[in-house]
């Protein structure tokens, strides 16, 4: 209702019909609904009870976001919404574990069947899921194209028309999440299949099959792609609708089915029946008055085949009929009609037949075979036809008006009784609430021996020239006193000017409806002569020997009639929906051309009286219009009275008490519960409203200054803990850096002293002062070791002995060296550069030249090594020597010296902290001898840096950097190289001019 939550444009009219004031006027019912629905509101209450009006458009309230709003929020919060609907029974479901079922209702193209799929899509959605329930929840979902494919067909009144009943169980485990599903399916119109009105269609299927189905499979089939060129499909006269795309539906059931898990050879068996179904249609009949032959027999193999049945026993039976004279069995001819209607009765039960085969397949499908997890919940959703009145009504709209004055039952029964339930829970006194109890019209069509049903039983199984007519004498006989059953030769004068001679009226709650008693016979008996029964026994096709199972041949009772029927599966659906506790969704049809925007008031008005609905509103209004918890009563309204403002401390119901009084309810319109109040009249609750309205802006203007002042102070505070929580982190970062690198100090220190301690004392036996030497010494033996071992046992030749672990004093000056330079190589590049680690394990050298290559005695060098060098433009590599002398780096090429660098005037060295081998020797711009830096490689860069960095004395002046390094072209101008990770090494000139270095990735570091 007004909660907070709501906008203004949710306010229009009323959200719930319990508060127009004047509830009992249709008018003002109508009135609601139609401002509602210009502002595209289709959804009010009445109570619990959803009315829908179709929009006929897409309306964009059924995405996730709007799921989301009504996931666990109580009704009342937000506008009305299937999805209110759907998230309440979910979790009354889930916190009372009591099952719930969901009534949809109305019209033919009033939305039942939109609305249970968006029920579904809801908790699909938002509903917990695993592996095995997403299949689960898959298969519920895709249950629905199938269902329709086979069920639904385009008629008058809707594109999409449901032509049977459905009412489908949703299992939930103790988690919450869906577990399996149950489906019963009621009374499939049949006829359909042999005949449709001008303007219909026979079910989707059969076009989806011929405009969808894979060239080979029509010719498996022997169907052309035209519907033209069957009988059963043209009754209508409109094989295709604008609305319908059958090729693309096609695609869509085709994967439904294996999703549902149909094999690809069941799939061909169940559309071999279809296709028969479609060659039935076509077979011909002619020959001689009073015995028909067949005139074609294509159909007649394309039959046998498909069927799986003996082509002349099947033409035989489709002519004849067996009777048994004398105690025997004789074939008898049929006329030509008899004929056609034998074939139409078998199309119709094949067709019908394979129906109920496939809801039990789906069933299968949905059981929930886990085990151990029996004991679920459950959510059922009906969605069946509402009450039907047309201008000629007949057995199909009798079935189904017998159906939903049992669901009006249903309604007064849980209705009344959850109603007094709460009163009592409340501690309030029940007060007897004045409505229609239509028991008495259940009874007069269901009641044993007396009812209609059992009249047209009785005739259908009675010997003798029993009719529609003597059908329609009977029930005068019988019932002809019932105050709710009227026929022509009954009625007053009045009454008879509307009424034909073949026709019964009954009073139903909703309203009068007349009943054409023509074809109630033949449609309640559904025979299907015994020796086409036989031949359907004997087919090789495995959906046909579930669907017609033998033992129903030996079995010499007649079968029970489609009205018993449908009586009992109606008794079994009231029983299943007793034991839960029910909402209600009433859809209504803004308009019968199916357009958006237009509200035809007196289409409305019919449906509002059909639906039952000023009914429901006066039940639920018998009592009091409003209810609600002391908790919610009190949070809404508390700023409204001073004792209850800003807080209320003591009991809830007193605060509510205290409340009300100074609002000045009178003691008629309300009442105090355990838990709830209870008001009587919506303008009780409408004035409590606007005084809040009122009060609203008085406090607005108190509260926005106290919110500004809050809100400026809390910024200020936040703003001031992020700068002392910067600053603290700052210091941290600084504090942990100089500890590091004391450490590192103290610890090369440490190494240093261990290590000429070591050496002094190389002779002793093992010591804590040589102790660190000699685990160096031998570790680095062992290291080289495992590089260098035999290749197999044949190889004599082994490592120089273990020098450094027997005698030390072979450990030359060389070697002592040696480690001076690995230290500081570590102190430079360990943890920097990503090679680093691979460097350890070799030697330095002061030589990488071979012995080959030019004499370079003559320049007395310290460190030789290949080089490639890229020149600072093109950035061409170039090989070069690179030779460290005591006073500066030398590049030679060849033998010859191209540059010199003095190694007081190198400024740095840069280099990468990835696995590449490019440096940077920096030197002043202006150094007029130089041309700007030098960019050169080596392929043992950590041992040519340590070597550079010793010799020119610049170990701290080594750069290791991130991402790229700058270096100047000359005359002031700069050059760029990027170094980024990759697989392999590559060294190229980049687009925007930069050298572009790619090194390995190592996973060393
Ligand atoms: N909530 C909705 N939003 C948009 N369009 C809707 C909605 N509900 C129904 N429609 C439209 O109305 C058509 C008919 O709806 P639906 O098939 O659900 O009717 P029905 O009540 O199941 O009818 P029947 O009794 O013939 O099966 C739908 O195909 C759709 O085009
Ligand atoms: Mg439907």
């Amino acid at each position: 209702m007004m909660e907070s939550a709501l906008t203004a444009r949710d306010r229009v009219g009323v959200q719930d019909f319990v508060l127009l004031e004047n509830y009992t006027s249709e008018a003002a019912f109508i009135e609601n609904l139609r401002k509602r629905f210009k502002e595209n509101l289709i959804y009010t209450y009445i109570g619990s009870v959803l009315v829908s009006v179709n929009p006929y458009k897409d309306l964009e309230i059924y995405n996730k976001n709007h799921m989301e709003r009504y996931r666990g929020v109580n009704f009342y919060e937000v506008s009305p919404h299937i999805y209110a609907v759907a998230d309440n029974s979910y979790r009354s479901m889930r916190t009372e574990r009591k099952d719930q079922c969901i009534l949809i209702s109305g019209e033919s193209g009033a939305g039942k069947t939109e609305a249970s799929k968006k029920i579904l899509q809801y908790y699909a959605i938002t509903c917990p899921a695993s592996e095995h329930v997403q299949t689960i929840k898959d298969r519920l979902l895709q249950s629905n194209p199938v269902l329709e494919a086979f069920g639904n067909a385009k008629t008058l009144r809707n594109d999409n028309s449901s032509r049977f009943g459905k009412y489908m169980d949703i299992q939930f485990d103790f988690k919450g999440a869906p577990v399996g599903g149950h489906i019963i399916n009621y009374l499939l119109e049949k006829s359909r299949v042999v005949h449709q009105n001008h303007g219909e269609r026979n079910f989707h299927i059969f076009y989806q099959l011929i405009e969808g189905g894979e060239e080979d499979l029509l010719r498996r089939l022997g169907l052309e792609r035209n519907p033209q060129q069957y009988h059963y499909l043209v009754k209508g006269n409109c094989p295709k609708v604008s609305s319908i795309n059958d090729r693309s539906d096609w695609k869509v059931v085709r994967k439904a089915l294996t999703v549902i898990g149909f094999n690809d050879d069941e799939v061909e068996e169940l559309l071999n029946i279809i296709a028969s179904v479609l060659h039935l249609g076509n077979v011909q009949y002619g020959g001689e008055e009073g015995s028909a032959c067949i005139t074609s027999d294509t159909q007649i193999k394309y039959l046998a085949r498909l069927l799986g049945v003996n082509g002349a026993v099947l033409t035989e039976a489709l002519t004849h009929k067996k009777i048994t004279a004398k105690g025997e069995e004789l074939m008898s001819p049929l006329n030509m009609d008899q004929a056609s209607s034998a074939r139409d009765a078998l199309s119709k039960a094949v067709y019908g037949r394979t129906f109920t085969w496939l809801v039990n397949k789906i069933n299968f499908s949905l059981a929930n075979k886990d085990e151990s997890n029996k004991n679920y919940s459950v959510i059922g959703l009906l969605d069946i036809y509402g009450f039907e009145v047309f201008q000629n009504n007949s057995f199909e709209q009798f079935c189904i008006n017998y159906c939903n004055e049992k669901l009006q039952q249903l309604f007064i029964e849980l209705t009344l009784k959850s109603e007094q339930e709460e009163y009592e829970a409340e501690g309030i006194t029940w007060e007897p609430v004045q409505y229609f109890n239509n028991k008495i019209i259940c009874d007069l069509v269901e009641e044993k021996f007396k009812g209609i049903i059992s009249i047209l039983d009785e005739e259908c199984l009675r010997p003798g020239d029993a009719s529609d007519l003597t059908f329609l004498e009977k029930l005068e006989d019988t019932v002809g006193g019932h105050p709710h059953f009227v026929t022509h030769k009954l009625a007053d004068g009045k009454t008879r000017k509307v009424m034909g001679r073949d026709e019964f009226r009954l009073q139903h709650y909703a309203g009068d409806v007349n009943y054409n008693v023509n074809g109630f016979l033949d449609k309640n008996n559904d025979l299907l002569f015994r020796n086409l029964k036989e031949v359907m026994c004997m087919s090789e096709n495995n959906i046909l020997t579930q669907c017609f199972d033998k033992e129903e041949l030996s079995d010499k009772k007649r079968p029970e009639t489609a009205a018993t029927q449908f009586k009992t599966s109606l008794a079994k659906l009231m029983e299943i929906l007793m034991s839960k506790e029910p909402s209600y969704v009433r859809c209504i049809k803004p308009n019968d051309s199916k357009q958006a925007g237009r509200f035809d008031e007196v289409l409305i008005r019919h449906q509002v009286k059909y639906l039952g609905l000023m009914e429901n509103l006066r039940v639920r209004r018998a009592g009091f219009a409003y209810r609600r918890r002391y908790e919610v009563f009190l949070q809404r309204y508390k700023s409204l009275c001073p004792e209850t403002w800003p807080n209320w401390h003591g009991k809830l119901s007193d605060g509510v008490s205290t409340l009300v009084k100074h609002l000045g309810y009178k003691p008629e319109e309300y009442k105090m519960g355990r838990s709830k109040i209870f008001i009587r009249f919506p303008k009780t609750l409408f004035a409590t409203e606007d005084a809040l309205e009122t009060r609203k802006h008085g406090l607005a203007t108190k509260l926005q200054a106290g919110w500004k002042g809050y809100s400026q102070k809390s910024k200020y505070q936040k703003l001031r803990g992020s700068a002392i929580a910067i600053q603290a982190w700052w210091r941290g970062i600084l504090a942990r850096r100089r500890a590091k690198r004391r450490r590192q100090a103290a610890d090369t220190i440490r190494r240093y002293e261990l290590f000429i301690k070591g050496f002094i004392n190389r002779h002793k036996e093992r010591c804590p002062e040589n102790e660190y030497f000699l685990d160096y010494v031998r570790y680095s033996f062992l290291t080289n070791l495992r590089k260098n071992l035999p290749k197999n046992v044949l190889d004599k030749s082994w490592p120089t002995p273990p020098a450094a672990l027997t005698e030390v004093g072979q450990l030359t000056v060389f070697m002592e060296l040696h480690m001076e330079q690995k230290m500081i190589a570590s102190e430079i590049f360990k943890d920097k550069k990503d090679n680093y680690p691979q460097s350890v394990s070799k030697l330095f050298l002061n030589t990488r030249l071979s012995k080959a290559g030019p004499d370079l005695s003559s320049f007395w060098a310290q460190y030789a090594v290949t080089v490639t060098k890229y020149d600072r433009k093109g950035y061409k590599a170039r090989t070069r020597q690179l030779l460290l002398t005591a006073n500066s780096a030398i590049i030679v090429e060849e033998g010859k010296l191209k540059q010199r660098i003095d190694y007081g005037a190198l400024k740095g060295i840069s280099v990468s902290s990835l696995s590449d081998g490019l440096f940077v020797l920096h030197v002043p711009s202006d150094d007029n001898k130089q041309k700007g830096d030098v960019i050169l490689q080596s392929e043992h860069v950590i041992e040519t840096l340590t070597k550079i960095a010793i010799c020119a004395d610049k170990i701290n002046n080594i750069n290791i950097s991130q991402g790229s390094i700058q270096f100047t072209v000359g005359q002031g101008k700069e050059g760029v190289i990027d170094f980024t990770a990759g697989s392999e090494l590559l060294v190229t000139k980049a687009k925007n001019g930069h050298l572009s270095v790619t090194a390995p990735r190592l996973n060393s570091r």
